[in-house]
């Protein structure tokens, strides 16, 4: 695969030119007659996604047609041309009613994705001269994020479990300039024990750890950010059956996610004190795994009854989340493939997102109309909160009557952060279910631009 950079080259000659067509709109004024000849020949009329390249005399690429259809609402769609053309060199032919230009060259970068780690054949998507308008820098900064998230998504467990990931951390850590920590062993038995019963089943070469990334200035205002690591999530002794474990690799999507985030962060230099809490577990069966009916005593000091191990996400969240709190931070968002609920309540394309504070909520949803970056928001609804009372403890994990179970795990998340806290959470699949212009099917990062746009208005 070519490189981001080599994928959007700031310039170049010899491009072929694409040119955006409206449905309806009399695009055959501009075409000579054998041009016209050809378009009605193959009958393109601009309907959206379709795409006419239409031949010199030679028999070379002369002029892309591309449709745009009617609908003029901001999307990542006309990406799918880095994969639809040949490969070769392209460039937006520059017309007053173009779409967006940073967000047609992200979606051409989006679409470029392809993981093909472990294949011999690697197609090459075409190439595109950044068009004019567009934000190069920051359009190369998200979508060089967003491969990154995709990669460590798309990656099994084997090649990516708990210090893998802390690895990978470690290096955005370093390349970045920020500082690492990772908590493991005994330590993290002390710090943080609902992690550690989570991740305590794994073999010893896949121990569970907490990944600590600081960056920035102490006096800047603290962006803290939590993902779930769950490298894989078996259920643990409630073990999932095969077609629930199937794609159990992706439980670390939220962590992928805020990782993601985190490095347009860094690369775009926002004024923040950054920091970034990922608990590191695989959710594993053996000998030492923890047990439904377990009491853990959870880092905030509220006693835990475990009524599913499958229910683990929500454990390893609550501990970094009540972390994070400590510090009081200006800002607090937690990622995370939470609930098979969350899926069944909007789909797999929309990412739920709870939150107590209005204007917040507000604000992510405009930007992600604005990005074609989907969320949704679902109510933190208190009248719920007594399905999670346990006989034995301060909570249960779970709710006791199998319904509205997005809202459950998050009402046990929010047990965990000072109601005060400025914290949103997104329930988000982590997953591209069917291959879509800029979001190939495969590993991910969901909400990711639309919540980095929030970030830009609200803190540079
Ligand atoms: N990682 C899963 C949630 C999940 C499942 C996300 C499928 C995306 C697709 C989580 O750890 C889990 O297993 N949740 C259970 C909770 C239940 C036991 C209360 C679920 O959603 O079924
Ligand atoms: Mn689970
Ligand atoms: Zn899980």
């Amino acid at each position: 695969m070519p490189t981001l950079s080599r994928i959007l080259p700031a310039g170049g000659r010899s491009a072929v030119p694409i040119r955006m067509i409206r449905e309806g709109e009399d695009f055959a004024a501009r075409l000579d007659a054998r041009q016209k000849a050809w378009a009605e020949a193959n009958g393109f009329a601009g309907k959206a996604g379709g795409i006419l390249v239409i031949p010199s005399k030679d028999g070379k690429p002369q002029l892309v047609l591309a449709g745009m259809g009617r609908d003029d609402a901001p999307s990542l769609a006309h990406g799918g041309l880095a994969r639809k053309l040949p490969k070769g060199l392209y460039a937006l032919e520059d017309n007053p009613d173009n779409p967006d230009a940073d967000l047609f060259a992200l979606g051409w970068l989006l679409s470029a994705y392809d993981f093909a780690r472990y294949r011999e054949e690697k197609p090459e998507p075409a190439r595109l001269v950044c068009p004019k308008g567009a934000r190069r820098d920051d359009v190369l900064n998200q979508a060089g994020a967003i491969w990154m998230a995709r990669d460590l998504i798309n990656t099994p467990v084997e090649d990516l479990g708990p210090a893998e990931l802390a690895g990978q951390a470690a290096e955005l850590a370093k390349s970045s300039g920020g500082r690492i920590k990772v908590v493991m062993g005994e330590e993290l038995a002390r710090q943080y024990p609902l992690v550690h019963a989570v991740g305590r089943g794994a073999s010893d070469a896949r121990q569970p750890r907490m990944i600590d990334l600081t960056w920035g200035d102490e006096d800047k205002p603290k962006l803290t950010l939590v993902g779930k690591g769950v490298c894989f999530d078996t259920g643990g002794l409630d073990l999932k059956p095969a077609s629930g474990m199937i794609l159990m690799k992706k439980d670390m999507g939220g962590a992928a996610a805020v990782l993601a985030l985190a490095r347009m962060v860094m690369t775009a230099a926002l004024p923040v004190r950054l920091r970034v809490l990922v608990p590191a577990v695989e959710n594993s069966v053996s000998g030492r795994s923890y047990r439904p009916s377990d009491i853990i005593r959870s880092r905030k000091g509220l006693s835990v009854e475990v009524g599913n191990t499958d229910a683990e996400g929500r454990l390893v969240l609550a501990d970094a989340l009540a972390a994070a709190d400590e510090e009081a931070p200006d800002l607090l968002i937690d990622m995370a493939t939470l609930t098979g609920a969350a899926r069944v309540a909007l789909g797999a394309e929309i990412a739920a997102l709870f939150t107590r504070h209005d204007d917040l909520a507000a604000a992510l949803a405009r930007h992600a109309a604005k990005s074609d970056d989907p969320l949704w928001r679902l109510p933190l609804w208190e009248p719920y909160m007594a399905e999670l009372d346990s006989p034995v403890a301060d909570t249960g994990n779970i709710g006791n009557s199998g319904f509205g179970g997005a809202i459950i795990a998050a009402l046990f998340l929010s047990r965990f952060v000072n109601p005060g806290t400025r914290w949103a959470h997104a329930d988000q699949s982590g997953w591209n279910f069917r291959d879509r212009p800029g979001r190939p099917k495969g590993g991910e990062a969901l909400a990711v631009r639309a919540i980095f746009a929030h970030l830009k208005e609200t803190f540079a």
